[in-house]
């Protein structure tokens, strides 16, 4: 009988990279991409890409699974619904966080949420660490710790009481990543301008939803933007500011890295393609839209389009936070819940990517290699992923999507994995869905139905993101840190 060199021959798609478009086969053997030519030999299994973009897997490097937020609600996805869901949406790796809450110690969260993990995920997955006690112990030895164990990102807050870092904290912290290899990602938001604003709103009775997106002010995101840049910059170590929301933030990044900044960001869904307006809706409905930092206006839409044209916001993320639309989370006092009370955050883990590819990719706004790098690419190069995923090429992982261009779907709650039972993007029309979606070259969702059983997931501890470190010889943009004994490891570029 003939032998065949591949497990899986991917055959006659169009195959898109960061920086490529060409039309190949592509053979694959022990879950490995192995070869990318044309003609390539019968697979084991042949797979028919004809009329399909091939596209890498999406890496989702902000979402918020199964986690306790810093408001005490546990989120309605598990590793299972939560996983399930991204690979639907052509989504075949996430990174979730691993979340301190005051009193915990590091080793204990990261174990609790590994094994929570390791037991329900369908695809592969690393995780980050949300940081809310830089204290002697965590500083000292628990946070080298889970770096050198491949958690080599920890998220910081500069708003919620139970999770925020004063400046100096996050002086501390950065210091530490930058010795580490690691990267340090901000929320960044004005805890005092929101506590102030809010608390104004509720003394005159202005609990509704929509009070959310008045407190949480732009000036809020891009001071607090602006800060957690400067306290970069003074001690010469990189910075990623999440889920950017608004035009003035956009170009505030945009300056510092025209000046030379390591400063990074990442944008999601939400600021594409929602307003405040959608939060101003009857009744509790906004609620369903509320998250931080709020949807903002067309303005910022667009300067979020531009951000990831242009590369200054070379990640696109769901920052998926899912809360149920009851007690459990949108309204834990039913109608007379106010904003202050709402769980912040709104579902995005399976549309992510179907709705960028239909408004960005068909909607003539991206080029499908802009797509693939803020969708997958740039989320391995950033997270220390790119040795085996973010891209299509030999020798790594076979993480793929086959993309129907032509398929037209009406978003309905009722298509979704999730847990969340609505959806922000209820009625949006789309074009183009990912059909077929492998994972180490594994089909994890075919025909519509999951192929893969709970628990198949790996973790993927993930290496410091050095392949990106400065050229030899690049001065320093500081002369602080050798003033002050500090040794940079970690500049990650994009
Ligand atoms: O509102 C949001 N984004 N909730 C999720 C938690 C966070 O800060 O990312
Ligand atoms: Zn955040
Ligand atoms: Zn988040």
């Amino acid at each position: 009988m003939a032998t065949t060199p591949f497990d899986i021959t991917v055959r006659g798609g169009r195959i898109a990279t960061d920086r490529e478009e060409l039309r190949a086969d592509i053979g694959i053997r022990g879950g490995v991409i192995c070869a990318i030519e044309d003609k390539l030999p019968a697979g084991l299994q042949d797979i028919d890409a004809a009329g399909r973009w091939v596209l890498p897997g999406g890496i989702d490097s902000h979402v918020h699974i199964e986690q306790l937020s810093g408001m005490g609600k546990m989120s309605a996805d598990d590793f299972y619904s939560g996983t399930v869901s991204a690979a639907f949406g052509g989504t075949t790796t996430i990174i979730p966080f691993a979340a301190q809450h005051r009193g915990k110690r590091i080793p204990e969260v990261v174990a609790d949420y590994a094994q929570r993990a390791r037991e329900k995920a369908v695809i592969d997955y690393g995780f980050h660490l949300i940081l809310a006690n830089p204290d002697e112990e965590a500083l000292g030895h628990e946070l080298p710790q889970a770096i050198r164990d491949g958690i080599t990102s920890v998220k910081v807050y500069m708003t919620y009481d139970p999770l925020k870092l004063d400046d100096y904290q996050l002086l501390d912290v950065l210091a530490l990543a930058g010795r580490e290899g690691a990267l340090v990602m901000v929320h960044a938001e004005n805890h005092d301008m929101i506590r102030w604003i809010a608390q104004r709103l509720l003394a005159r009775g202005h609990t509704a939803p929509k009070f959310h997106a008045v407190a949480h002010d732009a000036l809020a995101e891009s001071e607090a933007g602006h800060r957690a840049i400067a306290l970069s910059r003074l001690i010469d170590v990189p910075v990623l500011l999440v889920h950017v929301a608004g035009a003035e933030t956009v170009e505030l990044v945009r300056s510092a890295q025209r000046l030379g900044s390591k400063v990074y960001a990442e944008s999601c869904p939400q600021y594409l393609f929602l307003t405040a307006d959608d939060i101003d809706a009857p009744g509790m409905e906004g609620a369903k839209f509320c998250c931080s930092p709020p949807p903002r206006d067309p303005r910022s839409q667009e300067a979020v389009w531009a951000g990831l044209k242009d590369g200054t916001l070379g990640l696109y993320s769901s920052d998926h936070a899912p809360y149920r639309f009851d007690a459990s989370g949108k309204l834990p006092r039913g109608d007379a819940t106010t904003f202050k009370e709402m769980a912040n955050g709104v579902p995005g883990i399976e549309l992510r990517m179907p709705l960028l590819f239909s408004e960005g990719v068909m909607g003539g706004r991206l080029t499908i290699n802009e797509f693939v790098a803020v969708t997958a690419t740039n989320h391995a190069r950033m997270y220390g992923l790119a040795h085996c995923k973010g891209n299509l090429a030999v020798g790594l992982d076979a993480d793929l999507a086959l993309w129907n261009p032509e398929r037209e779907v009406t978003v309905g709650t009722a298509m979704l994995h999730d847990a969340v039972g609505y959806t922000p993007y209820e009625g949006k029309r789309l074009r183009g869905w990912p059909e077929l979606v492998m994972s180490r070259g594994r089909v994890v969702v075919r025909d519509n139905a999951l192929q893969v059983a709970r628990g198949s997931g790996r973790y993927i501890p993930r290496r410091s993101p050095d392949a990106v470190l400065p050229p030899a010889g690049t001065a320093p943009a500081s002369r602080l840190p050798a003033m002050l004994g500090l040794q940079g490891k970690a500049w990650p570029t994009l």
